[in-house]
Formats: structure tokens, sequence, C-alpha cells
């Protein structure tokens, strides 16, 4: 009789193949909104998980399907782990929305460029982050923070259309306290628990100054947010070079082979998410 147990290899191609997920246990979940739900979330086995912040990967829930999520952490903060922020919108993100700590899912990734940590070292750096736009920028706010010398002036814009929907409470509090970050906090429309700004997110930027030659800035929301901001930076003297954004597209593989992400001759899952502001005019502009 044959011994199938030797037989099946452990290790090899197949085992190792980018289209396979990884098992991964939800070691922490919790409802931040009434729309969205945090994820700690741990590889079986103790595999160790590297990334950039800004990378994302890919989510496989059994029975469901597969979904790209970006990466919310960074690894300066959880070790071997990583964090996400997802959205109920659908088939998938409402089956994960549904399991519990413990439960199971498969991740294949990281995949992307992740934020260019090493050029912004040394620079002044402005995050705007509108509603979820908070999800992929907050990796890289926890980088610079952990590493808070290694940067110049460091300025946080954070918008949500309500207060019932500001992310991550716990992080704004932290920056709150901070006194080596400049943070400012929006909502669209306030309820009558709030007593702070009122107003969209570009109402913020006559609270700060712009040091256009040695800022980069980061900016991550919906399309009509991220089309105002640009023009508010691009109106402080911000060179378009200087102005980093993560595009959100179809994606089915992550590996730059199938093309449901292509744009012109990019592959938004291998070259991005991560561009700058001057690479998204020119994709726009089929230059
Ligand atoms: C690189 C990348 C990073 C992402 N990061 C996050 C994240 O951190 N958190 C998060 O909640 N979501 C994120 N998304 C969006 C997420 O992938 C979609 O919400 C998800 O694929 C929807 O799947 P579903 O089966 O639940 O919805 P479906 O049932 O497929 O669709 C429901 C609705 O959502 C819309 N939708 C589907 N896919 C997308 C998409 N890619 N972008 C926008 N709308 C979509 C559909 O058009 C439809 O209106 C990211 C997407 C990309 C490409
Ligand atoms: S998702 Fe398949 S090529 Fe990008």
């Amino acid at each position: 009789m044959t011994d199938t147990t030797t037989s099946v290899p452990q290790k090899g191609p197949a085992a190792e193949s980018p289209y396979l997920p990884r098992i991964a246990e939800l070691a922490v979940v919790e409802a931040l909104t009434e729309r969205e739900k945090y994820f700690r979330v741990r590889l079986r086995g103790g595999s160790p998980f590297e990334y950039v912040p800004g990378q994302f990967v890919q989510v496989w829930v059994y029975g469901y399907g597969e979904v790209p999520i970006s990466i919310c952490s960074s690894p300066t903060r959880v070790d071997a782990d990583f964090e996400m922020c997802v959205r109920e919108v659908g088939r998938v993100t409402g089956a994960l929305h549904r399991l519990q700590a413990g439960q199971t899912v498969g991740i294949r990734g990281p995949f992307g460029n992740g934020w260019p940590l090493e050029t912004l070292r040394g620079q002044d750096v402005l995050f705007v982050a509108g509603g979820l736009g908070l999800a992929p920028a907050r990796g890289a706010i926890q980088h610079v923070l952990d590493n808070r010398s290694d940067f110049g002036k460091v300025t946080i814009l954070y918008g949500a259309r309500t207060p019932k929907e500001l992310l991550f409470r716990r992080d704004l509090k932290e920056w709150e306290e901070r006194s080596d970050v400049d943070f400012l906090l929006t909502v669209d429309r306030a309820d009558e628990s709030w007593t702070g700004h009122t107003g969209v997110i570009t109402t913020l930027f006559e609270k700060i100054s712009i040091a256009p030659q040695t800022t980069y800035a980061v900016i991550v929301g919906p399309p009509v947010m991220f089309k105002f901001t640009v023009l508010e930076v691009l109106s402080a003297g911000l060179p378009e070079h200087r102005i980093l954004c993560s595009l959100e597209r179809h994606m089915k593989c992550g590996l730059g082979k199938c093309g449901h992400c292509q744009v012109g001759k990019v592959y938004v899952c291998q070259d991005g998410p991560v561009f700058t502001y001057e690479q998204v005019r020119r994709l726009r502009e089929g230059i």
C-alpha cells in the first residue's frame, strides 16, 4: 500500500505558488463604525509576513471569493501580524464582516510597491486622508511617527462625512496628543456630539503652511476629495512629483498577469498602487 503521507510534497513550486492563498487566522476583529471593521491577521504556523506600508493583500473568504485590501499597519507596530480595515460593500466584504476572531481566511501577497518611505525620509510630510482613505495611509503615518527624528514637519489632515464615520479613534487620540505632529480633523456634517471643525477637508488648508520644496503630500480618499485636495497642494506650489496617491482598480491576480487592473502600459497591482500625481496625470492623458 502506498504511504500517501510521504508522497504529498510539503514544499516545492505548488506550495510556493503566488496564486495559492496561505491560511491566516483573524486574531482580532473589532467594529470601527457601522460599515467598517478592523482585522488583525496572523499567518498560520507563525510564518513571517514581510511588507511595506501601502502594499495590499488579496483576501480569500472561503466559499465567497477574493478581494484586494490595503494593509493598514506598519511593521514598526505589529511584529508578525498585519492589520486591515474593511468596509462592507458587497458579497465578499459582507462575508468577511460575518467572520469572528479565531476563524480563518486565505491570504495572497503582499502585492504592489507601497509608499516610498526612503524618499520621504528627511522631508516634511503632509498626510491628507478622507474617509476609508485613512486605511492605506495609516501604515505610512505609523512608520513616520515611529521614526519621527528621520522626518521634518509632519502634518495629518483627516476628514469623514460625519463623526460616526471617523475611523481608528485610538490613533486620532494619539495624534491629537503628540506635540511633534500637526493634526487637524474635520467632518462634513456635524451632529450634536461634535465640537470640532466642520467642513470639507480642503477647508483645513487655511490652517496649515506648506513648504513646497521640502514637502511630500500623501493624499488618499474618494475621487472628489482627491481632485480638490490636489488643486490645493498644487496652488501651494507643490510639484506634481511630490504628490503621492494610491489607486484602486478592479483586480484579480495581483501579479501583473490577468490585465484586470491595467491602465495604458501600467499594471496597478504591480507598478502601483502608489503613484505620483505626475504619473497619474500622464496615465489619464495617455502619455
Ligand atoms: C489596491 C486596493 C486596495 C483596497 N483596499 C481596501 C481597504 O483597505 N478596505 C476596503 O474596505 N476596501 C478596499 N478596497 C476595495 C475592495 O477591494 C472592494 O470593496 C471589494 O473588492 C468589494 O468586493 P465585494 O465582493 O464585497 O463587493 P461586490 O459585491 O463585488 O461589489 C459591491 C460594490 O462594490 C464595488 N466595488 C467592487 N470592487 C471595488 C473596488 N476595487 N473598488 C471600489 N469599489 C469596488 C462594486 O462596483 C459594487 O458597487 C481596495 C481595492 C484595491 C484595488
Ligand atoms: S490584477 Fe491581474 S494584472 Fe493586475
